[in-house]
């Protein structure tokens, strides 16, 4: 899709089919996160690819039953991973370069996700402690943002935005 097009059409869904993400496209997507800027290319995060049902259910129950999460075959979970950032830049590396790493590389994902004809949306509203429990309790990593992945099954809510001359600020 062209690009200006792509960021117009993408809409959060939360709504999805059980029909299978393909593995090529799950790999493009992978791909998609890995051309992702960093700061100082230390790419201070780590992306977990969630199948089973039953790890997507305790997904669930921490996202305070966001239960799409369920439905889609796929959900990524996106973790900073400090330490890589700190050695370089240390605190605020582990504090912030770290955050913007994992943020920047789910945008990708989720550009990607939606130029591939899947659909996701961001999911931010979680227990900490439960998502990473559920992902295996990997040392040193923090969920900051999941991406159920699948196919839509619902019309997007029609998208509203503040006016841009709202929140420009021209110096
Ligand atoms: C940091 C962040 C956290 C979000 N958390 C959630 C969430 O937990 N659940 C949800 O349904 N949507 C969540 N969203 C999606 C937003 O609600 C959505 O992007 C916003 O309403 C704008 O709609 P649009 O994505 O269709 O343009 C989140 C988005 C962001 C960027």
């Amino acid at each position: 899709m062209e690009f200006q097009e792509l960021i117009r059409w993408r809409r959060s869904i939360r709504g999805f089919s059980a029909a299978p993400v393909e593995p090529w496209k799950l790999q493009k997507i992978l791909e998609a996160v890995n051309e992702a800027p960093s700061a100082g290319n230390c790419q201070a995060y780590e992306v977990f690819v969630v199948r089973r049902p039953e790890d997507r259910a305790a997904l669930v129950a921490a996202a305070h039953d966001q239960d799409f999460m369920k439905v889609s075959p796929v959900v990524l979970v996106f973790c900073t991973h400090p330490g890589l950032s700190e050695v370089r830049y240390g605190e605020r590396g582990a504090r912030l370069y770290a955050l913007q790493d994992a943020t920047i590389a789910c945008t990708y994902a989720m550009l990607a996700i939606v130029d591939l004809g899947l659909a996701t949306v961001w999911v931010g509203a979680f227990e900490d402690e439960e998502v990473w429990k559920a992902i295996g309790s990997p040392e040193g990593l923090h969920p900051v943002a999941m991406l159920p992945v699948g196919y839509a099954a619902m019309e997007p809510r029609p998208k509203s935005r503040r006016e841009l001359s709202g929140l420009v600020h021209e110096l």
